[in-house]
């Protein structure tokens, strides 16, 4: 039997556990696809990966190219690879054992951007002929010191000495305008179509030179163009700041960019001491398209500008015969290599944002489908309290939502994606699984404003989508362009799906780079070099806000507040806009009513004994229950239930009856505490409603109006989670199914194993009822339980009804008189939130039933000739009923016997023909509509 001890929080983690595990089970196909969905995506980014692999990395022109030479000369060739067989794009991939020098470049601005000077009155014309000079800026403590070198920074006049090569050339300041390289084994200057300059004090006429450098293959023969180079003294550095400011694109304010190349501060140099600071631009946009180089690149274009200038400082201190040149670069010594680009990693960013954003739509029309279908609610009346409910699917999605990513890792690394292979595992399950969590939260929060699986569900997939396309055209430019704000990028990370797809892309850029120079990639180490810290503390701080606002929504929704309610003045209900109206007709109905109901009156002079001394017997006491809602959008409050007093011993059936929109349903909102009421309380097993709620849950059995069950769980399965509710455990709780099941006749032909979805609805309404009853509560409230059964299904649950009414109080409201009659040993009639009479059936019959309803059919001409029979037999019947020869009376059963009746009846079928004629004792029927259309006018004021 039922253990009286309400359930453990463990007992109910293992219903509800069990309930969900059962649920995905039956969901399990749409799971295995749900799984399936990163193991596709991973297979597809192999093949991506594969197609990249061999039509570029693997393709000739992607590796030092090689040749087949008959070296012995017997006929047999040997493959040799090296630079001199290769294209000049496959010689950047062969070994190089000596590495050839190339002169040492600086950056220079495009013509279009440079700063011109004074000299050039009219800004414009150099421009249009793209001669502007290049700047450099000197400043210092020393005027004249700065004059001298300034004097010897550029050589004053052309030569070029081409039996040495590359001292010849270090004698000039050679430019380029491209940005920078990543190796010196070809510098992307040289190699580029670009034009090189060749920077001198003053251009002659043909200055211009030609100048070859490299062995072939990779050998340029580039034109070095005479670009005017000024050496501009500055008073101080503030100026030079100012004045490189003004260059920054978009520092200047009339729209013209003026950059220089550098600027020198020579701060206190002098004979003894050697100081200087350089500026040099390293922005960074676009041209070099990974990051390790981005670093360092512009490095590359650093070291020119040092030796200009300490030659310069030499040759103020030894004259002009000493030079200290700068003559070439040249990379280390280097391995044939090869192209390793792991494109699956580039892409991987949005397909794995996609993959783990895909949990999202199936949490949450997972919520939705509960709070949709009100199972929610009805788990919560049968004991499942909000914290267990939140916290076990709260677990059982983070569980789920575990598995799915620790699959994706599996699949990924197993496959070799480098995106897994190369990152730092347990960095990347931190990750997902912060994200996760963030997920579920949300989740958890926004499925409070949807009330359809539907729009749950289309929304969630919008979003998934969405932000993955956002991420990927728009976010991820944005995350590039350097020139972005930071600050931007922080507000846009902000929206989840961007701080996802972020530190995706932190890890596939990682993986990427990772893979291109043969290491690994993010390491926890690594963790605040790039956004990853700032994306970990973002997921963090908004887990904690989704979670907090979740608990304060389902606070109010569930306390049936406004959200914002603390904004609202709360409005006292007793003031009623209108209180002229509303003191007259209270003091009419009071009187009108209170002279009627002497029951009424009865019944709740006996509940305020029961108040003061409170007994056992009587399992539900409603001790002047009232609810008020409030009005909204400028009507008055409603008041649904006036005042309800009301005791319902421990083994008794109370039937409530009433017209549509009596409050039948307000008040059995109350006592199942879906709403808290008014004013009043009541008790429930010595319990108070309005504090207790929870302790009289594990004792309470609804079976609610309509039917609140899960479509894929079977009716054995949702007796199961429900006993578990209860309380009920092992061979007892199957015991208990079975009997339910049995008495509500779903054991037959394997119904009890049907998914619920399968059911008719008379089905579903005796598993509705079978459900109330598991565990044997000690109060149980129906709402409608017969209704759309046929009359076979309903007597057998009735039946069963009437056999948990030995040891349940039971308060049902039905609309049907014969059940009300069947079952129910109390009565009341509840009409505009009132009882208006209360009693046993018979009780009420004949208190409200003192007539006989005579009905008598006639051909019409004798109509008249049955008036008159009728009024021979009692001179006060009141016809009501008149059709076609068809007649109804009403005669006082005061005034009448009914063998009277019959004998009149006898002798006026010898006068004329009768075709049909009956007479009938007064049914409940009568005495509901009757009741009904006495009470006082439903009105809104009183
Ligand atoms: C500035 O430099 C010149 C040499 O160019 C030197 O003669 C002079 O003393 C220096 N002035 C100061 C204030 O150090
Ligand atoms: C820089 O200083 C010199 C002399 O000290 C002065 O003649 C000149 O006007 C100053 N230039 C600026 C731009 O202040
Ligand atoms: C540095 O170079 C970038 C890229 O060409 C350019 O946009 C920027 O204006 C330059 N900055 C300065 C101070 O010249």
């Amino acid at each position: 039997m039922a253990d009286s001890a309400p359930a453990s929080f463990l007992t109910r983690a293992n219903a509800i556990l069990r309930k969900n595990l059962t649920y995905q089970k039956r969901n399990i196909w749409s799971n295995v696809r749900l799984i399936m969905i990163p193991f596709y995506l991973c297979i597809c980014l192999l093949c991506i990966q594969a197609l990249f692999d061999s039509q570029v990395n693997n393709s000739v022109d992607n590796q030092c190219g090689c040749k087949c030479i008959d070296k012995t000369g017997e006929g047999k060739c040997e493959m040799v690879c090296g630079v001199q067989y290769s294209s000049r794009d496959q010689g950047v991939f062969c070994a190089f054992p000596k590495p050839q020098p190339w002169p040492p470049l600086i950056l220079i601005p495009h013509p279009q951007a440079r700063a011109a000077d004074a000299s050039f009155t009219d800004d414009d014309s150099c421009r249009r002929k793209n001669i502007c000079p290049v700047t450099i800026l000197l400043t210092g403590n020393n005027h004249s010191l700065g004059a001298t070198l300034s004097n010897n920074l550029l050589k004053r006049s052309f030569t070029m000495d081409s039996s040495d090569l590359f001292s010849g050339v270090a004698d000039n300041l050679l430019a380029t305008t491209y940005k920078g390289s990543a190796t010196n084994y070809l510098d992307a200057g040289i190699v580029s179509d670009l034009t090189m300059y060749n920077i001198q004090p003053r251009c002659p006429p043909n200055s211009n030179f030609t100048f070859s450098v490299g062995q072939a293959p990779l050998n340029f023969t580039k034109e070095m163009r005479c670009v005017q180079g000024l050496n501009l003294w500055r008073n101080s550095s503030r100026e030079v700041n100012h004045e490189i400011f003004k260059g920054y694109q978009q520092g200047n304010s009339d729209g013209k960019i003026s950059e220089i190349v550098a600027a020198y501060d020579l701060l206190d140099t002098d004979r003894s001491n050697f100081n200087v600071n350089i500026w040099y631009n390293a922005t960074y946009k676009g041209e070099a398209e990974n990051r390790g180089n981005k670093r360092n690149i512009k490095l590359v274009r650093v070291p020119p500008l040092v030796n200009l200038v300490s030659n310069a400082y030499l040759q103020y201190l030894q004259g002009a015969g000493t030079k200290m040149l700068f003559e070439f670069v040249k990379e280390m010594p280097k391995q044939e290599t090869k192209l390793r680009l792991d494109i699956a990693s580039l892409i991987g960013s949005v397909f794995f944002t996609w993959v783990i954003l895909l949990l999202l739509p199936v949490i949450l029309t997972s919520l939705v489908y509960e709070k949709q279908h009100r199972l929610r609610v009805i788990m919560k009346m049968h004991g499942l309290g909000d914290g267990p409910y939140w916290m076990i699917t709260y677990a059982y999605f983070l569980a789920i939502s575990t598995l799915y990513i620790i699959c994706l890792m599996i699949f990924g690394s197993a496959i070799g994606l480098k995106f897994f292979r190369l990152n730092d595992l347990s960095f990347q399950f931190v990750f997902y699984f912060l994200y996760i969590n963030l997920q579920i939260s949300i989740a958890f929060l926004v499925s409070s404003a949807f009330s359809k699986v539907e729009t749950a569900s289309v929304v969630a997939y919008v979003y998934v989508f969405g932000s993955g396309l956002l991420s990927l055209y728009l976010f991820h430019y944005r995350i590039e362009d350097l020139s972005f704000s930071r600050g931007w990028i922080f507000v846009l990370e902000l929206f989840p799906g961007f701080s996802l797809y972020r530190g995706l892309y932190e890890l596939a850029q990682y993986a990427y780079e990772g893979n291109l120079i043969g290491k690994d990639g993010m390491k926890w180490k690594d963790f605040s070099d790039n956004a990853m810290d700032e994306v970990f503390y973002i997921i963090i701080v908004e887990w904690f806000v989704a979670l907090i606002a979740t608990y304060y929504i389902n606070k109010i929704s569930s306390s049936g507040k406004h959200p914002l309610f603390f904004l609202k003045k709360q409005k006292p209900f007793k003031k009623s806009p209108y209180p002229q109206s509303t003191s007259m007709h209270r003091r009419v109905s009071t009187v009108s009513v209170e002279m009627e109901k002497l029951d009424v009156i009865q019944e709740s002079e006996k509940v305020k004994q029961l108040m003061v001394e409170p007994s056992i017997s009587h399992a539900i006491v409603c001790d002047h229950l009232k609810k008020v809602y409030p009005g909204r959008d400028g009507n008055p409050p409603k008041k649904a239930v006036r005042g309800l007093s009301l005791g319902v011993t421990s083994s008794e059936c109370f039937g409530m009856l009433g017209p549509n929109g009596a409050g039948k349903t307000s008040f059995i909102n109350m006592m199942t505490g879906l709403v808290k009421p008014t004013s009043g309380t009541a008790f429930v097993q010595g319990l108070d409603i309005c504090k207790d709620m929870d302790r009289i849950y594990t004792s309470m059995g609804v079976c609610p109006q309509h039917d609140l069950l899960w479509e894929t769980l079977t009716g054995r399965e949702h007796l199961l989670f429900y006993g578990r509710l209860r309380n009920l455990k092992g061979s007892y709780l199957n015991q208990a199914v079975e009997e339910s099941l049995k008495s509500v006749n779903l054991l037959y032909g394997g119904v009890a194993d049907k998914p619920a979805g399968k059911y008719s609805g008379g089905m579903k309404r005796r598993l509705s009822v079978a459900i109330s009853l598991i565990g044997s509560p000690k109060v149980v409230y129906m709402d409608e339980p017969s209704t759309g059964l046929d009359p076979a299904s309903r007597m057998n649950l009735w039946t069963v009804i009437k056999k948990a009414k030995k040891h349940s109080a039971i308060i049902l409201t039905t609309h049907s008189m014969e059940e009300a009659e069947f079952l129910c040993d109390r009565l009341g009639i509840f009409v505009n939130g009132r009882l208006q009479c209360i009693g046993n059936p018979k009780e009420l019959k004949r208190r409200y039933g003192g007539s006989y309803v005579l009905t008598m059919t006639t051909s019409s001409e004798h109509e008249n000739d049955v008036e008159m029979l009728v009024q021979d037999v009692s001179p006060n019947a009141k016809k009501i009923y008149h059709i076609a020869g068809t007649q109804k009376f009403e005669i006082p059963k005061e005034e009448v016997r009914i063998s009277e009746v019959f004998q009149a009846v006898e002798k006026a079928k010898r006068n004329f023909k009768v075709f049909a004629w009956g007479l009938a004792d007064t049914t409940l029927e009568d005495v509901f509509i009757k009741v009904a259309k006495t009470a006082p006018a439903f009105n809104v004021f009183s």
